[in-house]
């Protein structure tokens, strides 16, 4: 089956990011830094490679630093030319975006994931659309989303990032039941939001990419505020699986992802996308090695 190209991205960027307080009271969380880049800037590398045109950020009250990083700095971009810093420049022009190519739209109230990507409804109209969240970061050698539009292009419906997590873990994921394994891909007969660890259907876990049809807008129209107040994402999807449905397929993707919406993610993220940087691997490896030496050293 041949399905409509993906051409355009959800960013729910509208939480609180209470798990970073207090930086987060005055710096949005998808404006803090791995190394040099924003997490943003990743979710939007990632989002280009995979043939994304329009970018559609669901934003809340204190973010309109995210709006600004994706302004031109015509100041700062004459200083870096008038310096010859041409390399410099080109980074800085990288996050650039066109004009048009970007919009936002508010969520008033933090309502929950499935009520922020229904607050982009008018903007995604009748198309299949991506959705990616920005705290997950995955580091692979093919970005996820451009894997997953691949495979989409042959099954069509909807497609959820799967990752195997041991069953303590399962609680704090959406869960796959699966219906039919394929290897790469599972078919879904069934998707649980955070189920006990002996409740868990399997242990494949949804992570923060997706590629949704318009069906699921419908659903989420259609859906009452569930258990602590918030629309969940997941039970919008899931209402996609059966006859009636468009079906519902897990993608395991081939990378490594980190959960920077949390401290201990971020600070592994942290490490290893500063390990894999040419200008800084011998001197932060150096470090560390030291370090873990310091510490075997004192046990
Ligand atoms: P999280 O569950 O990580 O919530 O949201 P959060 O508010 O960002 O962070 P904590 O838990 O308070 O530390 C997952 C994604 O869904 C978006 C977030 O911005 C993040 O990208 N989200 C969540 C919204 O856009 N609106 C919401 O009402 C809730």
């Amino acid at each position: 089956m041949k399905s409509r190209k993906v051409t355009k991205a959800v960013f729910p960027v509208a939480g609180m990011g209470t798990r970073f307080l207090p930086a987060t009271k005055s710096i949005p969380k998808e404006i803090m830094t791995l190394v040099d880049r924003p997490l943003i800037q990743y979710a939007i590398d990632e989002a280009r490679a995979a043939g994304i045109k329009e970018f559609i950020f669901v934003t809340s009250r204190g973010k309109s630093a995210l709006e600004d990083y994706f302004d031109h700095a015509p100041e700062l971009e004459n200083t870096l030319k008038r310096a010859g810093k041409t390399e410099l420049l080109e980074t800085l022009k990288s996050t650039n975006m066109d004009s048009g190519a970007i919009a936002y739209v508010r969520q008033n109230r933090p309502m929950g994931l499935g009520h922020a990507v229904w607050c982009a409804r008018r903007l995604v109209g009748n198309e299949p659309f991506a959705v990616l969240l920005p705290d997950d970061v995955i580091a692979s050698e093919k970005p996820c989303l451009q894997q997953m539009v691949e495979a989409y292009e042959e099954t069509g419906g909807n497609m959820v990032a799967a990752m195997e997590v041991p069953p303590a873990k399962a609680s704090s994921y959406g869960v796959l039941d699966i219906d039919e394994d394929m290897g790469s891909m599972v078919r879904a007969k069934g998707m649980v939001e955070k189920p006990k660890a002996e409740e868990a259907p399997s242990n494949l876990a949804v992570i923060g990419r997706y590629i949704l049809s318009p069906k699921v807008m419908n659903n989420l129209n259609k859906m009452k505020q569930g258990a602590g107040g918030e629309i969940q994402l997941t039970d919008a999807i899931a209402e996609e699986i059966g006859s009636e449905g468009t079906g519902v397929y897990g993608f395991r993707f081939r990378g490594q992802r980190y959960d920077c919406g949390s401290k201990a993610g971020f600070l592994q993220a942290t490490v290893a996308f500063g390990l894999s940087r040419p200008d800084l691997s011998e001197e932060f490896g150096l470090y560390l090695d030291d370090v873990v030496a310091q510490q075997k050293a004192a046990q």
